[in-house]
């Protein structure tokens, strides 16, 4: 790879663990991104100390501070620049954005939601699974537009639901899959093989294990079933 790797910032609001596993994979220095920031609109996000101890560097834009989201939006939109973003990643990021900050960053902007999209958007989608009875769960990242967790799909992975499992056990086995998947989706979009194009989802030169990346990525054990 000749291309510089892109800068990415990463908002957050909480524990961050997608926000670790991306900070893992890029680590590696093949991958095409390095994590330029990580931003927090809560003090008490335990994700700071982690990013902190990656050396990476942190900055709480807290949304009580502001008067309104579009200010909010606005510093956080400036620290992202400063930052030289080129692309931002939503890791567990728990805020509405303004239509003025997902225009900014259009296309660059992408988010990892723990369903499979379109259905169960919005919060708590693991109890509304298990109580709408569906067999198969999961996680979708996609590319962030004005309605929530409404932007054109990147990728998808899916998990079983047990017949017996609890709301924490779908919870579990959807995160392990996100940590899996996002990363590889980032690879995508930072290879410019993933953009957003007339409001939908295009690929370009994928190879056949970029595809796999796409759907249901295996991990390094190959398991497909873990169910209690
Ligand atoms: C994840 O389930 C993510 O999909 C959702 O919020 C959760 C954040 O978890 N948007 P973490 O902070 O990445 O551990």
């Amino acid at each position: 790879m000749t291309d510089e790797p892109k800068r990415v910032v990463i908002l957050i609001s909480g524990r961050g663990s997608n926000m670790r596993a991306l900070i893992g994979a890029a680590l590696d220095p093949s991958f095409p991104a390095r994590i330029a920031g990580v931003i927090s609109n809560r003090a008490d996000a335990s994700g700071l100390a982690t990013a902190e101890d990656f050396g990476i560097p942190t900055r709480t834009i807290a949304h009580k501070d502001f008067d309104d989201r579009a200010s909010h939006d606005a510093a956080i939109s400036a620290a992202i620049e400063e930052m030289g973003a080129d692309i931002v990643c939503l890791a567990g990021y728990m805020r509405l954005l303004t239509a003025e900050f997902v225009n900014r960053w259009e296309g660059r902007l992408i988010n990892i939601h723990p369903a499979l999209l379109p259905s169960f958007k919005g919060i708590d989608t693991h109890a509304r699974a298990i109580a709408a009875g569906v067999r198969v769960h999961g996680a979708t990242v996609h590319f962030v537009t004005e309605d929530m967790d409404d932007g054109p799909i990147i990728a998808q992975g899916a998990v079983p639901v047990g017949l017996r499992d609890t709301e924490a056990d779908l919870a579990a086995r959807v995160l392990k899959m996100e940590h899996r998947l996002y990363p590889l989706a980032l690879r995508l979009v930072a290879e410019d093989k993933v953009t957003m194009n007339d409001g939908g989802t295009l690929y370009t030169n994928l190879s056949e294990t970029d595809e796999q990346a796409l759907l249901s990525p295996l991990g390094g054990a190959q398991e497909t079933r873990d169910l209690p």
